[in-house]
């Protein structure tokens, strides 16, 4: 979806945010539905399909692998059409499509390029490769172990992953990549990290921490595909935060995954005493399924532990503004994987708090923000990073002067109705220009 802005002016709120939002379905759980129909000859169809950039990449992909997609609204039927025994395949900005793509494809005849835009191109994919390649993939990366990567199909061997650092993303590629490998694959990762691959694969951890996959799962993929897919959840955070930077703000979201692997942020802002409840309501396609409740109100600076991390990983950018805003020290524990993100968000974080009067440090992979000092204004480049650019939106509804957001259509990537959304909850606080 084009947007017809480029750059947001942000003034300090006048009023409270009052808002019952639904939200567009969660990026992580459209882009396995959408490239888990792979598995399957049957026709996929799913509803409240995510509406991020991220999300039209995976079809963008899926069409290269000879899929017919057809998109209208927030539906998507993905039928299936013979599949090319090579194919270029661009990515963009999304690493959770390149990732899986990578496992998905690594064990399949082909020939098969995976490209991405700059961003996408700078970040490690030798991760993936690595135990890709203890399996038997052939899988030959740029210089620096980044895209573009060349795939060539080969007949992968069952292995045991004993990985050692937690990501969704590398955890979920050699799930794929085990459901055609002779024999059994397992994986382990050090802490928990979102699990939607697992719920989608109808998989039981063991007692050791262990997943396993083998080829004859493939058939209980499908059945969990269709279903309307709930709200994102890492979207939800924007609004929670939000609500309590601005005072007197409630805020209600419906329909949105609740999945625990997901909702570290939430547990996170309701330990320092936030305003911020969940109500479960019911189980779709293997996701909980609720509503968000957010009320303003004072609570003490937040504490991410290390091992709170994978949980909320995606977050940390607009918790640390939030933090900006409570007196005394918030301190997010080893959260290095920052740096590797669609742009360095441990500098970026760093970077646009400290231009707009805030203190703060990095200490090892540790990120420190002493909060309690009035915001200023002050021109942000995010980067084209959708989650920079959005949790500075916010901070500037709370700062003195005006906050100058460039490239602020890069919120496209996961959140395509950010702005407007937003400016219909402070006409007077948002203008958007070209
Ligand atoms: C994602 C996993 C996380 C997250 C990303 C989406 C996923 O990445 O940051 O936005 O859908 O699996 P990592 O696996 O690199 O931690």
């Amino acid at each position: 979806m084009a947007a017809n802005f480029r750059t947001a002016h942000v003034t300090s709120a006048t009023s409270p945010l009052f808002a019952q939002l639904t939200l567009s379905g969660d990026k992580s759980v459209s882009i396995r539905r959408a490239l888990f129909s792979l598995f399957t000859t049957d026709t996929i169809r799913l509803t409240n399909y995510g509406s991020g950039e991220d999300c039209q990449t995976a079809l963008l992909c899926l069409r290269s692998l000879g899929k017919h997609v057809e998109h209208e609204g927030n539906r998507v039927t993905i039928s299936h059409r013979e599949m090319p025994k090579q194919a270029t395949l661009d990515c963009r900005n999304s690493g959770t499509t390149a990732r899986l793509l990578m496992g998905l494809l690594a064990g399949r005849v082909g020939e098969w390029t995976l490209v991405g835009d700059e961003s996408l191109s700078r970040r490690p994919m030798e991760r993936v490769a690595t135990p890709l390649r203890a399996m038997g993939a052939e899988i030959e990366l740029a210089d620096g172990g980044c895209l573009p990567a060349r795939i060539v199909g080969r007949t992968l061997t069952g292995t045991d992953h004993d990985l050692k650092i937690s990501s969704a993303q590398v955890k979920s590629a050699l799930l794929l990549a085990g459901l055609s490998a002779n024999g059994v694959t397992r994986v382990r990762e050090p802490i928990a990290s979102r699990d939607h691959t697992e719920r989608l694969l109808g998989l039981t951890q063991a007692p050791d921490g262990f997943w396993s996959v083998h080829q004859s799962i493939q058939t209980v993929a499908v059945v969990s595909l269709r279903g309307k897919i709930p709200g994102d959840i890492s979207s939800a955070a924007f609004w929670a935060v939000a609500g309590l930077l601005v005072p007197g703000s409630d805020i209600s979201i419906e329909n949105v995954v609740l999945n625990p692997t997901r909702t570290g942020w939430l547990t996170c802002l309701k330990n320092a005493g936030a305003n911020v409840n969940a109500r479960f309501e019911r189980e779709t396609s293997g996701e909980p399924v609720g509503t968000l409740q957010i009320r303003y109100g004072k609570f003490s600076p937040l504490h991410v532990y290390a091992s709170e991390v994978p949980g909320l990983i995606d977050e940390i950018p607009a918790l640390a503004v939030l933090a900006a805003m409570i007196d005394g020290e918030s301190r997010f524990e080893q959260v290095g994987e920052l740096r590797v993100k669609e742009s360095d968000r441990l500098q970026a974080i760093t970077n646009g708090l400290t231009a707009m009067g805030a203190k703060v440090e990095i200490l090892g992979d540790d990120l420190i923000v002493h909060g309690g000092a009035k915001l200023r204004g002050a021109t942000i480049d995010p980067q084209k990073d959708h989650r920079i650019a959005m949790s500075f939106a916010l901070a500037g509804l709370v700062a003195s002067g005006k906050t100058v957001i460039q490239d602020a259509d890069c919120a496209a990537v996961s959140y395509p109705e950010f702005f407007a959304q937003l400016s219909k909850l402070v006409t007077d606080s948002l203008t958007l220009t070209e």
